[in-house]
């Protein structure tokens, strides 16, 4: 084939993804897909997961541990488009769109693990909660919130 070829072919093919909702991405896992998710607000989030599973340890009084998500605020400021912590600094806790790259999705799903490192191998570390357990209806809602956009 000609190079013109390959590039109406490239042109073909960008049109046809464009006209669906987010295509599978190969080599990612069905739990880091964004097909077909409900639309999911921090605050709702808060409310539903982070608030009852999270906040008793991440606080930012004497004794809390970072990210602090004492808040709806607080929870999207230090956690939203912020750098991994404690782990690849290449990885976003909160990367909106992208569950794949956000280490609290890696490790809400039980991390290194249960096999949810970056997606180049990048360690994550452990699960979270790391004491209690959430519903698959909790992680799901995790994840829409970040396919959303993670958005207040
Ligand atoms: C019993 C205490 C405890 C609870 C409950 C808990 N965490 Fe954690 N979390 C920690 C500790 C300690 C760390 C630091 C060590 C680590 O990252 O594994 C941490 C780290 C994290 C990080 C940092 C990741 C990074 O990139 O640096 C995220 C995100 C996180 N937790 C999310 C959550 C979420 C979401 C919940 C609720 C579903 C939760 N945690 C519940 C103790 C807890």
């Amino acid at each position: 084939m000609t190079n013109r070829t390959f590039a109406y072919l490239g042109i073909l093919l960008t049109a046809c993804s464009a006209a669906t909702d987010p295509p599978p991405q190969s080599g990612i896992a069905s739990e880091l897909q964004c097909e077909n998710g409900a639309m999911m607000t921090f605050a709702d989030l808060h409310a539903q997961v982070i608030g009852p599973a999270c906040t008793g340890c991440h606080h930012g009084g004497a004794g809390g541990t970072a990210p602090d998500m004492s808040t709806a605020e607080k929870g999207l400021a230090s956690t939203r488009g912020v750098a991994s912590i404690g782990y690849a600094k290449t990885l976003k806790i909160v990367d909106p769109g992208a569950p794949h790259t956000s280490t609290m999705m890696l490790k809400v799903l039980g991390g290194d693990l249960k096999g949810f490192a970056g997606p180049n191998g990048e360690t994550v570390g452990g699960g979270m909660p790391q004491v209690g357990t959430l519903s698959t209806a909790q992680k799901t809602a995790i994840r829409d919130w970040i396919c959303s956009g993670a958005q207040p």
